[in-house]
């Protein structure tokens, strides 16, 4: 399982580039499967949620390979409709395949991913849309399967607006018959990057980012390369790993537009952020303030996958602060290891009532998710002595060198495997 262990006291300081977005490649890679040709990937992260969909996509096919840091996906066969069981259970992101293999097969049978560490995460909204799309739906012995003779563009009237509902909608529609128009779409900068990539690849998308998005079906689509967005939670944590530490951090190769919501909040709490072309400079004082109010809501609101990593500054702030998890209804797992570190913390339900406290104990402590793991390892850094953060493979998902990162801006972190 691995765990971090981290000498804490040391203040960050320097530059670092930000890795490419696990959010953004997840459903790049799934849609793939559209296209019969090679797609050609820049800076995609090497990180363990990247392997797992590569290895599913080797599993129905897909021939894979490394050329130096370019990925090179060749899916001009499909050999199957069916996703191993084994991979869905690992990563439930692995439900966005549901969209883009019933696109190329018309056909999909996929285990059902079931809950996670961070809530119970139905697809109720992703199943009703696509029966909205001729298809057939059946749901037995925790398998789905999707079938249909002919995928029909419709209108999707989305409840609430869920980013892999969305996506995967996206990736069905994309070569039906007719037009989609999906209402209440999410908004999250992971969805136009998924409609641009789509559409250098031949795709009629338009509308990511708003509340509606249009697909008309095509027939064919084409080889592209694609360079992938960094990944505006690894900025996020960095711009907290700095905060935390009264550190003066450069990030380098972000988004600043993505990080607008997380950016307001570390300005909140007392830090200096200079904003330049792709990069970020934040300055901290000496002690954070606290912040009143901060509800995760969908984008462009403040990002439940911050939350965690907010949390871990909040408790050495100066003053009381209040969280409010809106998205996912067991997403306060750190909370129980940041109080083991001496953190201040009263949870009632869906809120988290923070005490700031001058300064945690280092402490032997356990990740139960990725960005929970991530925030035990910014509490770490500012703590005093040592503290381990155990099942470090929940970080692994989504960070590709979190250890190097921080140690090149001063951090003591270890990695080890055992
Ligand atoms: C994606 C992100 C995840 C992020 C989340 C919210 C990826 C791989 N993951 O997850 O990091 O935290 O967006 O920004 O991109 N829901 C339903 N029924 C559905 C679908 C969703 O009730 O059919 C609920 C979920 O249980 C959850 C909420 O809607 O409470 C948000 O889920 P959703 O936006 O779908 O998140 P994911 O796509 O799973």
């Amino acid at each position: 399982m691995g765990k971090y262990i981290i000498e804490g006291g040391y203040s960050l300081n320097g530059e670092i580039k930000v890795q490419g977005s696990k959010n953004a490649v997840l459903p790049l890679l799934a849609a793939t499967v559209l296209n019969e040709g090679k797609t050609y990937f820049y800076n995609c992260p090497k990180i363990l949620d990247v392997y797992n969909m590569l290895n599913i996509l080797k599993s129905i096919g897909c021939v894979i390979k490394w050329e130096d840091d370019v990925l090179i996906i060749d899916s001009s066969v499909i050999t199957t409709h069916v996703i191993p069981e084994k991979y869905v259970q690992r990563m439930r992101s692995s439900i966005i395949l549901l969209g883009s293999v019933l696109g190329r097969l018309k056909n999909v049978k996929i285990s059902f991913p079931g809950g996670c560490s961070i809530g119970t995460r139905p697809i109720d909204l992703h199943l009703k849309a696509l029966k909205q799309m001729n298809v057939d739906i059946k749901d037995r012995h925790g398998f789905i399967e999707c079938r249909t003779n002919k995928i029909i563009g419709n209108k999707i009237n989305f409840d609430y607006p869920s980013v892999g509902a969305t996506e995967n909608i996206m990736l069905t529609a994309v070569l039906s018959d007719g037009i989609t128009i999906i209402n209440n779409a999410a908004k999250e900068p992971e969805i136009t990057e998924l409609q641009e990539f789509l559409c250098k690849m031949g795709a009629k998308i338009k509308g990511a980012g708003t509340d509606t998005i249009t697909i008309e079906g095509v027939k064919k689509l084409k080889t592209v390369e694609y360079r992938i967005m960094p990944d505006r939670i690894v900025a996020g944590t960095y711009l907290c790993a700095a905060a935390a530490t009264s550190g003066e951090v450069l990030l380098k190769n972000v988004c600043k537009n993505h990080l607008i919501s997380t950016i307001t909040k570390i300005e909140e709490m007392g830090c200096n952020i200079k904003e330049y072309d792709d990069s970020i400079l934040v300055k901290t004082p000496k002690r954070l303030k606290s912040l009143d109010l901060i509800r995760t809501q969908p984008y462009p609101g403040f990002p439940t996958d911050m939350q965690a990593q907010l949390m871990s500054c909040l408790v050495i702030a100066r003053g009381t602060s209040i969280i409010a998890e809106t998205i996912f209804e067991s997403r306060f797992k750190h909370v129980s290891e940041l109080v083991r570190m001496g953190a201040d913390i009263i949870i009632d339900g869906r809120i988290a009532v923070i005490k700031g406290v001058p300064k945690l104990n280092g402490a032997e402590v356990f990740a139960e998710d990725l960005r929970g793991g991530a925030a035990l390892i910014l509490a770490g850094l500012g703590a005093e002595e040592t503290t381990i953060v155990n099942n470090a493979n929940h970080i692994l998902r989504g960070y590709e060198n979190l250890d190097k990162d921080l140690n090149t801006l001063g951090a003591k972190v270890k990695y080890s495997p055992d």
